[in-house]
């Protein structure tokens, strides 16, 4: 059966962008023209994934009001002639049906995929983070992750990273099995945030999983960490002890990502979008050019 569900969990709190993230999402924060899940959305929807389901929490109203027809807007755009802003807006009508849980408190990303439990069934689905941005060249992650799915017939796909050995303590971090290389290789284990030491690697969770609902049994059977916070890398690792099989695809050449969760690389992810704008990406590539030389 093709893979039709999408999560994106959108719920927590984005403390390490405070004060922006005060009363605003981080998912809503504009990188280039669009809020950063506007980016998330737009790539499921590329990959066939029409039924998509906002894991969202206190203060995130505006992600549902941004993907609503907004008709008052609407009306405003046509009667002054601005038909051509009525364009950006085109994105109102893709092809996705949305759909909302609430994540009464932010206990960890899995504890916010729990939520979805309902929603998927006994369906395979998508869990893409709603603050982060897969940027690409040619084909996509997500699709090579869907086949990867469908080739080795593993009950979790997951996107990895390579990653600088100072950095591997921020993120969960795989091992794959021995004797294995390539695009896509099996995993023999996965640790959330190791020291350098620890790692076996520095391929780094990033941000796309494909699950099958087995997963759901692994998250129930799951203490929380010391922190409260339930997390899906500890029921992965459950997943891969009891013999199940996990692959993870590895980002290649042009394939980025962009990690909305901190300003180092919210910064970094403006500036790359803001100099590729259509309109002002060349300007603003000399203010820069410019800035830089003291000017
Ligand atoms: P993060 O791991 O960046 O956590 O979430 P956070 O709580 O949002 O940020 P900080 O650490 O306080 O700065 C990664 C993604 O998972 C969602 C977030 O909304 C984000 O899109 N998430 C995280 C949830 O939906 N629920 C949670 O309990 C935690």
């Amino acid at each position: 059966m093709e893979i039709r569900k999408a999560v994106i969990p959108v719920a927590g709190l984005g403390t390490r962008l405070l004060p922006a993230t005060k009363s605003m999402p981080k998912e809503m924060l504009a990188v280039g023209r669009k809020p950063v899940v506007q980016y998330v959305v737009e790539e499921m929807e590329a990959c066939g994934l029409k039924d998509i389901l906002f894991v969202t929490g206190r203060s995130k109203r505006t992600i549902e009001d941004h993907f609503d027809f907004n008709s008052e807007l609407y009306s405003n755009l046509v009667g002054t002639g601005k038909r051509d802003l009525l364009e950006s807006l085109s994105f109102e009508n893709m092809e996705a049906t949305f759909f909302y849980v609430r994540q009464a408190q932010p206990k960890g990303l899995g504890h916010a995929i729990m939520q979805a439990r309902d929603f998927v069934g006994n369906e395979d689905f998508v869990v893409a983070l709603g603050d982060s941005i897969i940027c690409e060249d040619g084909k996509r992650l997500l699709e090579t992750m869907l086949e990867a799915k469908k080739e080795r017939n593993a009950e979790a796909v997951i996107a990895v990273q390579a990653v600088p050995w100072e950095e591997v303590h921020h993120y969960g971090i795989v091992k794959p099995l021995s004797g294995q290389s390539g695009a896509v290789v099996d995993l023999a284990s996965i640790i959330e945030k190791p020291s350098k030491n620890e790692a076996p690697s520095n391929l780094a969770v990033a941000a796309r999983y494909i699950f099958s609902p087995l997963i759901f049994d692994m998250l129930e059977r799951t203490l929380t960490d010391k922190r409260g916070e339930l997390q899906v890398t500890d029921a992965i690792e459950s997943l891969i002890r009891q013999g199940k099989r996990v692959c993870v695809v590895v980002m290649q050449g042009k394939q980025k990502r962009y990690d909305i969760g901190n300003y180092l690389s919210y910064y970094k992810a403006f500036i790359d979008f803001a100099m590729s704008d259509p309109d002002y990406g060349q300007d603003l590539r000399h203010y820069v050019e410019k800035a830089l030389q003291g000017e």
